[in-house]
């Protein structure tokens, strides 16, 4: 396995990606971290606040800016890039930042890594293979064709079509992983599972889009993290792998889990407007990424996750409280 000392976590402030630092933090003592992010919205600093200052280094500024990369990246090598505008309701709101932030800003990137001859990983979604249907046996994998639906996983699937053609045009050294929904810790209030957590310890009924019956594949998000360092350390170049954990599950049962599993009744939310273009399913086949690398999630008791989630909002409430109404106000305006 290669082992890279120096390493640019784009996006380190935000959910996945600060979980990404935490785990490096704790399982990979040689490697220093350099942490570039905007601090959007999404981006919270204190996701990586009390981690050792001589592991991890943030620098505030944005992935689009190509002379903040000419002085941050040499001296790196390797750029792990998180950094994304990350939710669909947003995306179909207003796709202005989508397509700077994930399209002109995997361009930047991509730019800087071929200028500075750096190891480049790319982090991606499953949502840029399109949806399933509820009774159709097939799963992604990494060849399927892309067929994204919402203005967020089109830029998504932008951003992955730059990274392979400027692997292929300019021999860089880059790899792509394309996972399925994340849940845990950080996870910022507008995503389904804490908005539904926090809105039932505010005494408000969660709020479920369309008939329930979308499917999504969950992982948590440390075992995104191990799958992302394997791809990185031992992946071959130029390759796409698919991280999932075998989680497919209805909505309407995660919402009744979260419900039960917080001491109210099954029935208790509320049926709102559906999402536009809502993606029916997702469902991640993983051989590639098991057989090649080894790779295993560790957290595949979900009910377990679930409660460890729950009680990490309970605990946090200083953390999510702030953004909160925010959110609401702006799902409120939309019917949902
Ligand atoms: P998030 O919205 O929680 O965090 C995004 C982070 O990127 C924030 O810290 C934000 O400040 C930063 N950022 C945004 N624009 C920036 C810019 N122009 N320059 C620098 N920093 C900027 O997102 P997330 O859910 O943690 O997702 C992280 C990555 O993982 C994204 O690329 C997303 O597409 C991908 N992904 C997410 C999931 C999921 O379930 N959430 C699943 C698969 C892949
Ligand atoms: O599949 C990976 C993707 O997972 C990532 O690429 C995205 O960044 C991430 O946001 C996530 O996308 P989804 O659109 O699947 O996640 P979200 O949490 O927004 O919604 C999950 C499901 O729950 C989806 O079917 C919509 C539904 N939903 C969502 C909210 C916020 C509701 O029913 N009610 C809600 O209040």
């Amino acid at each position: 396995a290669e082992e890279y000392k120096n390493i640019i976590v784009t996006g380190g402030c935000g959910f996945i990606g600060s979980n990404f630092v935490h785990y490096v933090v704790k399982n990979h003592p040689e490697t220093h971290v350099t942490v570039l992010d905007k601090l959007t919205y999404a981006g919270n600093p204190a996701n990586i606040e009390g981690l050792p200052k001589d592991r991890v280094e943030l620098v505030v500024g944005d992935i689009c800016d190509s002379e903040l990369l000419d002085r941050i990246v040499p001296g790196h090598d390797a750029i792990v890039h998180y950094a994304a505008e990350s939710h669909n309701d947003n995306s179909i709101a207003n796709p202005d930042p989508f397509v700077q932030t994930n399209i002109v800003g995997t361009y930047r990137l991509l730019e800087a890594v071929r200028k500075y001859d750096v190891r480049y990983h790319h982090v991606s979604t499953d949502e840029v293979y399109g949806d399933l249907a509820l009774d159709e046996p097939r799963r992604f994998r990494p060849d399927d064709p892309y067929k994204p639906s919402s203005p967020y996983s089109s830029s998504k699937a932008s951003s992955d079509l730059l990274v392979r053609a400027w692997t292929r045009t300019y021999g860089l050294r880059t790899t792509i992983s394309n996972c399925s929904n994340n849940y845990g810790p950080y996870q910022h209030v507008e995503k389904f599972i804490p908005r539904q957590i926090t809105n039932i310890i505010d005494g408000v009924r969660p709020k479920l889009y369309g008939d329930g019956k979308n499917v999504r594949d969950w992982i948590h998000t440390e075992d995104h993290s191990s799958g992302v360092w394997d791809i990185l350390t031992k992946g071959r170049m130029g390759e796409t792998y698919l991280i999932g954990a075998d989680g497919e599950r209805s909505n309407i049962d995660v919402l009744r889990a979260i419900l039960e599993r917080m001491g109210r009744d099954a029935d208790d939310f509320d049926w709102v407007r559906d999402r536009p273009g809502h993606d029916r399913r997702y469902a991640i086949d993983n051989t590639k990424l098991v057989e090649e690398l080894g790779w295993k999630p560790r957290h595949t008791n979900f009910s377990e996750g679930l409660d460890q989630t729950i009680a990490w909002y309970r605990e946090h409430e200083d953390w999510w409280r702030p953004a909160k109404e925010a959110t609401e106000a702006k799902y409120a305006k939309q019917g949902q």
